[in-house]
């Protein structure tokens, strides 16, 4: 099937917004791949620091990035090491370290180009929904439907807080809003693929919605541009 005819869903939205949520559960819902772009610079950044190399050499980053060699296996993610070990890395990749790494080598042109076409190759029938800060703008500018998904630094922090809580850790919801806070105007400054909603996207504002109605909200658009 010609690639241009495969429909894509272009989901990005500030950290902690939910996006990955709702970009999943869409997915489920349409039977759809899945791609979880800011899981690739994670893997990068933490085979940079396996590997010994500066987050800053950019060819050398570029180089690993292009080869990354990472398998996804029934929601688990796995690292191939040296001797033919393999390591799974789905926790690791969460890590303060690796979200620190990943920023870093997020911001090299070189190495966003050496994972464009690894992107480009999960756009498989019947379709995809692709996560991810330049998914409608570089990496699949002729999705079907592009959405930004936000909400209010406050509700953020409060869902942030709650993952935590539930996840047995200690959290304080005032510095969590600041992180929050500081990293969206840190992101929306940047000169490598700020944060910003494209022109065509659809504004998905979640404050006041459950994960239910943010799903039906991307599925309805999607219904309307099949018609
Ligand atoms: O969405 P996330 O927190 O897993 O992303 C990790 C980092 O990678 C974050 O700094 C944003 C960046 N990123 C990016 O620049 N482009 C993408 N398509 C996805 C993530």
């Amino acid at each position: 099937m010609n690639h241009s005819l495969i429909p894509v869903i272009a989901i990005d939205g500030p950290s902690a917004s939910g996006k990955g949520t709702v970009a999943a559960l869409v997915a489920q819902r349409l039977g759809f791949h899945y791609l979880d772009s800011g899981s690739l610079y994670r893997l990068t950044a933490l085979a940079a620091s396996r590997a010994g190399v500066a987050l800053d050499d950019e060819p050398q980053v570029a180089a690993l990035a292009a080869g990354l060699p990472a398998r996804f296996e029934a929601g688990r993610i796995r690292l191939a090491g040296g001797q033919g070990k393999d390591e799974d890395v789905t926790d690791a990749i969460r890590s303060e370290a690796s979200s620190a790494g990943a920023s870093k080598v997020a911001a090299l042109p070189v190495v966003r180009a050496a994972l464009l076409e690894r992107q480009h190759a999960y756009r498989q029938a019947p379709g995809l929904v692709a996560e991810g800060r330049d998914m409608g703008s570089v990496v699949f500018p002729d999705a079907r439907l592009k959405v930004f998904l936000t909400a209010s630094a406050e509700a953020r922090a409060e869902r942030r807080y709650k993952q935590l809580m539930e996840k047995g850790m200690s959290a304080n919801i005032t510095s969590l809003l600041q992180d929050l806070q500081e990293r969206d105007a840190r992101d929306a400054a940047r000169s490598v693929a700020p944060l910003q909603k494209c022109v065509d996207a659809e504004l998905l504002e979640t404050t006041q919605l459950s994960v239910e109605q943010a799903v039906q909200a991307v599925l309805g658009w999607y219904r309307q541009r099949l018609r």
